[in-house]
């Protein structure tokens, strides 16, 4: 592994690229070929996340509309005591260690403990790693921080066994929701491949619920959640030289109650002959055509249970605010 950054207490490493890394690496700029080529059109939701995309989400946590990120941290505040105590001593991972509160508070729990532990963050985002850890150096000066820049696939492929007494992986904000069914099989494969016995998983989901306070959510009064879903077209206009009129599309999130999922939609207000330039792409879009940006699937606790256990990941305890809103779920590898 690549040290990027290393003190006595801190390290930030880059994971090894996957091994077909030329083909990779073309394909991570294909995949918009193919999504916008696909009926209906598809944007992955990766291309969200620029600076100002990454601000505009930040945003979107404080709304008073969007409920998960402080559903999850009232539950967290409730039971991290509890959550330690079952653990005991251990090294912390953090899949996409973006929200920093919460983070916060479990390291709080751990610290309380005076045992000891380790916090791993990993994150695509070098940057926000870095700045993350040396901010978290300085409020826990005993915490030995490892911070690894990847993938989620790169970081469950690559781990390796760690040294302290057990390892808890932790993946929040319902981010599991925003994977395809299958990825979301493949992911929970992965996760129960790389925990070994006896180590621990938390999970935070965002449950079923009425489809008004849902569409609420991703359809906030002061239109953040639009300004979010909208820069995806700025951004790739910045990146490929592309002509998207950002004006002439407009946000739309709709609650499919079949598949119990969010879908957020860019939806055209006229025909557009869309060119990405540096991708060597043009594709018609159709007045009132709607591209598909993002899905946030809402889970039953029961189901996920059944599934998790279905893995091996052997669900201990769930967790969940006085309305069953969001759930955090303990599971802990049973082979
Ligand atoms: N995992 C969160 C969710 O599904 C984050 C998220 C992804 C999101 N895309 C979003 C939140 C768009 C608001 C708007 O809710």
């Amino acid at each position: 592994m690549l040290t990027q950054l290393q003190t006595d207490q801190l390290k930030i490493e880059y994971l090894q690229p996957i091994e077909t890394a030329k083909e990779t690496e073309n394909s991570f700029d294909q995949d918009i070929k193919k999504g916008l080529n696909e009926c209906p059109k598809k944007i992955p939701s990766k291309y969200f996340y620029d600076d100002q995309g990454s601000q505009l989400f930040e945003q979107i946590c404080e709304l008073p509309e969007y409920y998960p990120t402080r559903t999850e941290a009232s539950i967290l505040r409730q039971y991290v005591e509890e959550i330690a105590q079952i653990t005991g001593t251990c090294e912390l991972v953090e899949l996409g260690s973006g929200s920093s509160t919460k983070t916060r508070l479990l390291l709080d729990a751990y610290d309380k403990q005076n045992d000891g532990f380790k916090y791993m963050p990993i994150d695509v985002s070098a940057g926000i790693l870095k700045e993350s850890a040396l901010q978290l150096q300085q409020e826990y000066s005993s915490l030995e921080i490892q911070g690894l820049v990847g993938t989620y696939h790169q970081a469950l492929t690559q781990l390796t066994p760690t040294a302290w007494p057990a390892r808890m992986i932790f993946f929040l904000g319902s981010s599991i929701g925003n994977f395809s069914e299958t990825d979301y099989d493949n992911f929970l494969n992965k996760i129960a491949h790389v925990l070994e016995k006896g180590d621990y998983f938390l999970l935070g989901i965002d449950l079923q619920k009425p489809k008004s306070i849902l569409e609420a959510a991703y359809n906030d009064s002061q239109g953040v959640t639009a300004a979010f879903n909208l820069n995806m077209l700025a951004h790739l206009n910045h990146q490929f030289e592309g002509n998207f009129d950002v004006n002439c599309f407009y946000h739309q999130a709709i609650y499919n109650e079949e598949k119990k999922q969010i879908e957020m939609y860019l939806v055209s207000e006229k025909e557009q002959e869309i060119v990405l330039k540096n991708l060597d792409l043009k594709v018609n879009v159709k007045k009132g055509e709607r591209i598909l940006t993002e899905i946030s699937r809402k889970f039953d606790v029961e189901e996920t249970r059944d599934k998790l256990e279905s893995k091996d990941l052997n669900p201990v305890k769930v967790f969940t605010d006085e309305n069953n809103w969001f759930a955090l779920i303990l599971c802990q590898a049973c082979k």
